[in-house]
């Protein structure tokens, strides 16, 4: 088998998936905070992505995507890191429409190994279109695609329904006959599902929060993962309760999204000092690989 090195992050998320094993994401909102969650994957030997939203540079302090891939050249390990470009949306949580080709162009050319098209605001048949274009653009450089469909909430500035009214009535979670059709005509690589998760709040207001614990509908993830066959992405993956996170490794989850866990620690200390904001940071994420997730070691499994 190849190494884990030389391997390109599609094949080793199909390996995950064919394994039932995860792969974690974990965002960069300050520039600073890739350090400690590198060197936590790789003191730990485990698989991970850094990664960048397009909210992060605007909202927040990780600069630009050439800031991020900068940084990142500098820290990477090709035996436990890859960069993925995070959601890029065709509208925003602010409902303003992006220059989301562009951006997902400039990111290829820059380097980035894998991109995020979060078409999930427009209407099925308008998502289709748009993932479709950026399939077609992404994989001509040979770079394998996540989109999204059903609503992953939580981003928006406005105040959420009670969690769990959300979850009762299944409100904006992945129709499992839409995804199968979804994933046939789009061909993206990836997809991001809403079973019960939801992002945490990155409005000033509300970031400091602490996030609801969520919970998922394994039933209905089983379904859409017999329907579409392709890797699936859980995103909002800080506080969903355990139990349900390492059920979702079973039907589909191959990458999981986590950025509020590792960013509100962070938060917390910045101000005083980024070596212990830094700190904080590489002591949450040795938590979540081990005990949370219970995923350290995974480079080395993931390729045998
Ligand atoms: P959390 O902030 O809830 O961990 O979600 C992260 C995420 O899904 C980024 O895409």
């Amino acid at each position: 088998m190849k190494k884990i090195s030389e391997a390109s992050v599609r094949d080793i998320i199909k390996k995950a998936k064919s394994k039932g094993m995860v792969v974690p994401g974990f965002n960069i909102p300050y520039l600073p905070m890739m350090k400690p969650v590198v060197q936590a994957l790789v003191d730990t030997k485990t698989f991970g992505l850094i990664m960048v939203a397009r909210l992060e540079w605007l909202k927040f302090q990780s600069g630009s995507m050439i800031q991020i891939r900068d940084e990142y050249e500098k820290l990477k390990n090709l035996n436990f890191t890859r960069l993925h470009l995070d959601h890029v949306p065709v509208i925003d949580e602010d409902n303003l429409v992006t220059e989301f080709e562009k951006i997902i162009s400039e990111a290829i050319e820059l380097g980035y190994n894998s991109v995020m098209i979060d078409g999930s605001r427009l209407s099925l048949e308008e998502n289709i279109k748009q993932t479709k274009k950026i399939v077609a653009l992404a994989h001509q450089a040979n770079i394998p695609v996540e989109a999204e469909l059903g609503a992953v909430l939580g981003h928006e500035a406005g105040p959420l329904p009670p969690y769990e009214d959300l979850f009762a009535s299944g409100k904006g979670f992945t129709d499992p006959e839409e995804a199968k059709q979804f994933a046939q005509e789009t061909q993206a690589d990836w997809l991001s599902v809403a079973i019960g998760n939801i992002h945490g709040a990155i409005s000033a207001a509300m970031r400091e929060q602490k996030k609801v614990e969520a919970r998922l509908d394994i039933a209905h993830l089983a379904t859409i993962n017999y329907l579409t066959g392709i890797p699936l992405v859980l995103h909002g993956g800080t506080g969903i309760r355990k139990e349900y996170i390492m059920q979702s490794f079973q039907q589909g989850i191959s990458k999981i999204n986590i950025a509020t866990a590792i960013r509100q620690p962070y938060e917390k200390l910045m101000n005083t000092s980024v070596k212990k904001a830094q700190e904080a940071v590489y002591n949450e994420m040795i938590h979540i690989l081990q005990n949370e997730l219970e995923i350290a070691g995974s480079a080395l499994k993931l390729m045998d």
